[in-house]
């Protein structure tokens, strides 16, 4: 019979083994840290009832899209009540979905839907200003408390004013869509501020029932089962308080955003304690109600200085959003970048950010050009390579996996944005974000498959029918496959917790890698080289200039649609050949296929578990007798 020691050294053994793998196993991260969200824009996505706007039931209606594609989380802009001045940014009631897009039943259902598989729903949560249709506005206009000092009013200069004349603006702030931020009110005989449209008064600040009505909101949604928010024009919250004129930046046009220094306007200190205090209510709320962390992203185009205080105080000890969206591809890197652009870009940003912070990578969204345009077709695939490779969080805008382009072309008369509109026929075009805004391509058929109405609310594109969705979903190779199986290789350990390097091979090569360190041998860490080839030139280059591993041969893990080679292909890591525009990633050769299992841990938790049963089956056996 076996004694009570021997079993108790079994155990002991057990114990020390699995603290032996679990050891080894990186700290887990939350399911917010190495997502990829998708931003969608909803009046373009799909549209359930035909009436040319996409909707919530169409978002629903689309859901199994997302998680084909292998996407987690998504971030609707906004569908809230709204007069659409702003395409929804300029919303009349936060807490209902404007019927254009349905119902709050219906935002609840997609709330429902998505949980079942697995997706999380972020809202857009617009704070600096609301609706000048919103009940507070209007109520404030009429000076009726508590919303009398819910928006930022002023009287206006009398500088050398006539009597019976109306008063000037108050100072030289212009709005970032054009002409003076300020709009006379004949009711209140007041201006108000409003930084983008008319239609969009600025709220006040430094009013705390402005801030704590927006508390309610937050814990409205957050009720709801919304599981983050993306907060819209968060740097512009608050202006200086005495309205002091800014100092000129661009004399040539005193209309355009650009005249002033947005100093007193933007980035104001005051900003960064109304994120941290919401950054309060949502883990509050995440406690108290025990769900998954809910999280916050902030949108602002600001210094690096100032986007990193986003992140959390200077001392660290105030905690502020889990991240503000990082712009560097859109705003700093183009199709003119070379290689060394890109390292200096993205390195700059990562010894940027403060220690222990998640960072994140925006390839595109509704304000900006997209990825095709931007960068041109025949990089897209590298630039969706580079951002689902480079550690943390990767944003993308809806489209961009089937490499949507700008419909640049649109006519005056079709077009609806304000940003393009207040420019007038002969600037519009380019000033417009129109073009990235056209609907989803979903097939081939009448409208891409976006709604079956006469008129969709902006033109399709006309090159729907060469790409679309089902398209690339039939062909053997697509953008769409190719972010199909990036999506699924970033599950992997390697990109989820793994160290990054990177290595600008000339102008036009950029390379980096993924390793974990887990060998005493570490030329035997699993790892992922990632090439990009930006130009139209082959080039040939070693990988171990920029990662050394075991052997002298390497498989090609994943290619992009201009690759020459193929996914299996054996290749030499010494003289690896890219053709014009070549994104790949290669990884261990396949001889050691077994050790890939390793990659993300499962192989050691498969050790453990038999080893575990071995033991319990030893003890039954022994303990019997
Ligand atoms: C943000 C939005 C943009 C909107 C603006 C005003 O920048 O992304 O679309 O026009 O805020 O709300
Ligand atoms: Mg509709």
């Amino acid at each position: 019979m076996l004694s009570f020691e021997v079993l108790r050294a079994l155990l002991a053994t057990l114990v020390l083994l699995l603290s032996g793998v679990f050891a080894q196993q990186d700290a887990p991260k939350e399911w917010w840290e190495t997502t990829v969200f998708y931003q969608i824009y909803p009046r373009s996505f799909f549209d359930s009832d035909d009436d040319g706007v996409g909707d919530v039931k169409g978002i629903t209606a689309k859901l199994q899209h997302l998680k084909d594609t292998g996407l987690e989380a998504t971030w609707l802009s906004p569908i809230f009540s709204s007069p659409q001045v702003d395409f929804g940014y300029d919303v009349s009631d936060f807490r209902s979905v404007d019927p254009l897009f349905g119902t709050n039943e219906d935002l609840e259902e997609l709330f429902v839907e998505a949980k079942k598989l697995g997706i999380k729903i972020i809202l857009d949560f617009v704070p600096n200003h609301s609706s000048n249709e919103h009940e507070w506005f209007i109520k404030s206009e009429q000076r009726i408390d508590p919303y009398t000092d819910y928006y930022v009013w002023h009287n206006g200069s009398s500088d050398g004013m006539q009597p019976g004349e109306r008063p000037r603006v108050p100072n030289n702030w212009q709005s970032v869509f054009r002409g003076s931020a300020w709009e006379w009110s004949e009711e209140r005989q007041q201006y108000y501020l409003h930084q983008f449209a008319v239609g969009q008064p600025d709220l006040n600040y430094r009013n705390e029932k402005v801030i704590e009505e927006f508390d309610e909101i937050l814990r409205f949604w957050m009720q709801k089962g919304a599981s983050g928010f993306r907060i819209d024009a968060v740097n512009h919250m608050f202006e200086v308080e005495d309205f002091r004129d800014e100092p000129i930046n661009d004399p040539s046009d005193p209309l355009s955003y650009g005249y002033t220094h947005h100093i007193y306007t933007k980035d104001l200190l005051e900003t960064y304690d109304v994120v941290a205090h919401w950054r309060e209510v949502m883990d509050e709320f995440v406690k108290e109600n025990d769900v998954d962390t809910i999280i916050m992203m902030t949108e602002a185009y600001a210094n690096m200085t100032m986007t990193m205080k986003f992140y959390e105080s200077d001392d660290g000890t105030q905690q502020r959003a889990h991240f503000p969206f990082n712009f560097v591809m859109i705003e700093e890197l183009g199709d003119a970048s070379k290689a060394s652009d890109f390292k200096y870009i993205i390195d700059r940003w990562l010894e940027n950010m403060p220690r222990g912070k998640v960072t994140n990578w925006v390839l595109g969204n509704h304000d900006k050009p997209r990825v095709a345009s931007r960068y041109g077709r025949q990089r897209i695939d590298g630039m969706a390579l580079l951002v689902m490779t480079l550690p943390g969080v990767a944003v993308i805008y809806n489209g961009e996996e089937i490499g949507m382009e700008d419909f640049r072309d649109i006519s005056y008369e079709d077009t609806k944005d304000p940003q393009g509109c207040n420019l007038g026929p002969e600037s519009y075009k380019w000033a417009s974000r129109d073009p990235q805004r056209t609907p989803f391509h979903w097939d081939d058929t009448f409208n891409a498959g976006f709604s079956r109405a006469p008129r969709t609310w902006l033109p399709m594109h006309p090159l729907y029918r060469q790409t679309n969705l089902l398209k690339q979903k039939e062909a053997d190779c697509s953008t769409y496959k190719f972010y199909v199986d990036a999506l699924k290789l970033r599950k992997e350990r390697v990109f989820t917790h793994g160290e990054f390097r990177s290595r600008a091979y000339n102008d036009d090569v950029f390379g980096l890698v993924r390793f974990v360190r887990e060998n005493e041998q570490r030329t035997l860490d699993p790892f992922y080289v990632v090439m990009i080839n930006f130009a139209d030139r082959t080039h040939t280059v070693d990988v171990s200039d920029l990662y050394r591993f075991s052997g002298d041969s390497a498989t090609v893990r994943l290619i992009g649609t201009e690759s020459r080679h193929l996914v299996g292909d054996v290749v030499d890591p010494s003289a690896l050949v890219l053709g014009p525009y070549e994104a790949i990633m290669i990884g261990h050769a396949d001889a050691d296929a077994d050790d890939d299992a390793d990659a993300d841990g499962s192989a050691g938790v498969k050790v453990t578990t038999d080893l575990l049963l071995f033991v319990i089956i030893t003890c039954n056996f022994l303990l019997i007798k």
